[in-house]
C-alpha cells in the first residue's frame, strides 16, 4: 500500500539577527525615551495589562529620521519574506502601514491578537533582558476544546509555540497569524518596535 503524508497550510515565521544591533539599539533607546517622555500611554482599554504603547499615537515612527536605519532593515527583511511567500511585491510594492513601540514592565503581557488589514507584521527587539517573555504564536487550528494526551509535542500537534526573543532580533510573520506575549517575569523593561506592511 502506498501512503503519502502531506503538510498543507504551514505557518512560516522569519527570524533574523540584525548586524550592528548594539549601536542601533543605543540610538533607538534614546529616541524612544524622548518620545515616551512627551507621549501618554495609548494602550487600548481592551488590553489587560498596563503595557506602554504608542499604538494609535506615535505610530508613524518609520517616517522619523531617527528610525530610518530600522525602517531600511524592516523593508529589506520584508522584501525577503515576501519573496518566500511569493508575494508579487515587485509589481505591487510593500509599504509600511504603521510602526510603533511597546514597553513591557513587570508582569505586562499581551493577549492573543492578529493585525487585521495588513499582509506582513513583525517586531524588532530593542531591549530584551533575561526573563523577558518571548513571542508566542498560536496555530490557526487551535479550535480544540482541550488538549488530548500526546506522546510527543511537535510541529504537527502543537497549538502554540513561544519563540524566545533577543535584542537585535527581527521577527516577521503573516499578519493573520495570531500571537501573544506572556506576562513578563522580570522587573526590567522589554522594549519592542512593532510594524505592519501592506501592498
Ligand atoms: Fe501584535
Amino acid at each position: 500500500m502506498e501512503r503519502q503524508l502531506k503538510t498543507i497550510f504551514p505557518s512560516v515565521v522569519q527570524i533574523s539577527e540584525v548586524e550592528g544591533a548594539e549601536t542601533l539599539n543605543r540610538n533607538l533607546l534614546q529616541t524612544i525615551e524622548d518620545i515616551r517622555s512627551v507621549t501618554p500611554n495609548a494602550r487600548p482599554d481592551s488590553w489587560v495589562s498596563s503595557v506602554y504603547t504608542t499604538l494609535n499615537s506615535a505610530d508613524r515612527l518609520h517616517e522619523m529620521p531617527e528610525f530610518a536605519p530600522l525602517r531600511d532593515i524592516i523593508l529589506r527583511e520584508a522584501s525577503d519574506f515576501a519573496d518566500t511567500l511569493r508575494l508579487n511585491h515587485r509589481q505591487y510594492p510593500l509599504r509600511i502601514s504603521d510602526c510603533w513601540f511597546n514597553i513591557y514592565g513587570p508582569k505586562d503581557g499581551q493577549e492573543v491578537h492578529l493585525h487585521a488589514n495588513n499582509l506582513i507584521s513583525g517586531s524588532y527587539y530593542v531591549k530584551a533582558p533575561p526573563g523577558s517573555s518571548g513571542l508566542m504564536f498560536h496555530s490557526p487550528m487551535d479550535g480544540e476544546m482541550l488538549s488530548p494526551p500526546y506522546t510527543e509535542m511537535n510541529a504537527l500537534n502543537s497549538m502554540a509555540l513561544e519563540m524566545p526573543v533577543e535584542e537585535g532580533m527581527i521577527v516577521l510573520f503573516r499578519s493573520c497569524l495570531r500571537h501573544s506575549v506572556r506576562p513578563s517575569a522580570t522587573d526590567d523593561e522589554r522594549i519592542s518596535v512593532s510594524f505592519n506592511l501592506a501592498m
